[in-house]
């Protein structure tokens, strides 16, 4: 407050408009809106409409010798038919991500352990799912029927309203994934319902991994009617196949300045995203590779497949390795880093792209001071 006037919004100065100024008259029709559950559009314009997107959303990492204790640590805790979905969440580090039980902004994620023999229940959500494999052996899930196997660094889908289960097999390994869901935007847009299966896990309908009959191999059955879900009918994207899908890229292409190399698990009838709601990727960063910055609205969280390096998200660098998982908020500068001078460094990642798109609201710019790069 300067004197008697107010700088109500700081576009007032740039555009040069004359200031409101208080009056105890002003300030009694300010009490007398608000006893009416209304307001002064005038006071908080330049909050209700910033000038550029504000996220509400922190750049947060969470290393994975950490978090992989704390998943052993709820395994010896909590018994899977107890607690259901045995699932650690990951809570940005800001209110907003506590509140909303988000990883960054509009999606959710955690990190599920399972022990052989165990299986979680079977249910489902309007909520979509995606579930990015850190380590295991002999993990599945059952997705409408479709009986799943998976392996570390695999990328499967649990489309919204399908029901699902999870499991792994007595002779395997004790199994460590990465659920990413768009819980917050389904609970935002008040849509999310949630239902449990008559039974603890499903029986398998069609042979196991037949993805489905299979456009998993590219084999699109005849005689049987298109595929009509608005979903990818390749239900999970092997790792083998995607890094060597990269390595190719690499002969044959640049790639982009900011992200290396990267593919799109991408729906083969579309060419567009695999989910609805959400997209994902793998990128390959060269050894020795410096990305140039960008940013982007849509918010974005990885998981570092393979690889030691950094990223510098908002100004701050994030060192990463193995299976740590990091998020890039909406609109925030982002350049990552391989610091590995003879390995590559593949990073997954998954988003709310799509959203974005439907909504005519994917916008992008690119850093273009310091060659590209942010201070350090
Ligand atoms: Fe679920
Ligand atoms: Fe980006």
């Amino acid at each position: 407050m300067t004197g008697n006037s107010t700088i109500i919004d700081p576009r007032d100065d740039v555009l040069g408009r004359a200031r409101v100024t208080d009056t105890p008259e002003l300030q009694a029709f300010y009490e007398e809106l608000a006893g009416r559950n209304a307001g002064a559009f005038w006071k908080r314009a330049n909050a209700i409409e910033p000038w550029e997107p504000e996220t509400r959303y922190r750049p947060t990492l969470w290393r994975y010798a950490e978090m992989r204790a704390m998943c052993m640590r709820a395994l010896e805790l909590v018994k899977p038919e107890e607690a259901g979905r045995r699932v650690v969440t990951l809570l940005n580090d800001s209110d907003a991500g506590r509140e909303n039980v988000a990883v960054c902004g509009w999606l959710f994620s955690g990190m599920q352990a399972m022990r052989p023999g165990e299986i979680t229940p079977a249910h489902r959500h309007t909520a979509s799912a995606h579930r990015f494999i850190m380590e295991g052996k002999g993990a599945y899930t059952v997705v409408d029927g479709h009986h799943i196997t998976l392996g570390a660094n695999d990328y499967v889908l649990t489309p919204g309203g399908c029901w699902h289960d999870h499991g792994v097999v007595a002779d395997g390994e004790v199994s460590i994934w990465q659920d990413g869901l768009d819980i917050p935007l389904m609970n935002s847009l008040e849509t999310n319902f949630y239902a449990v299966y008559d039974q603890p896990a499903q029986t398998a309908a069609f042979p196991t991994d037949d993805l489905p009959l299979s456009y998993g191999g590219g084999l699109r059955p005849e005689g049987i009617g298109a595929w009509d879900k608005p979903w990818s009918p390749v239900m999970v994207y092997r790792w083998d196949a995607t890094r060597d899908a990269l390595w190719k890229l690499a002969k044959v292409s640049d790639g982009t300045p900011f992200d290396g190399h990267m593919v799109r698990y991408s729906n083969p009838l579309t060419g567009g995203w695999a989910l609805q709601t959400m997209g994902a990727h793998m990128q390959m960063l060269k050894p020795g590779f410096h990305g140039q910055a960008h940013r982007h609205t849509g918010n974005v969280v990885y998981n570092v497949a393979r690889g030691r390096g950094y990223s510098i998200i908002g100004g701050e660098r994030f060192d990463w390795s193995t299976h740590d998982i990091f998020c890039v908020p909406a609109w925030t500068w982002h350049e990552h880093v391989n610091l590995d001078a003879s390995e590559e460094a593949f990073l997954f990642s998954f988003n709310d792209f799509p959203v974005m798109e439907a909504l005519g609201v994917r916008i992008e710019e690119p850093y273009s001071e310091n060659g590209g790069h942010q201070p350090a």
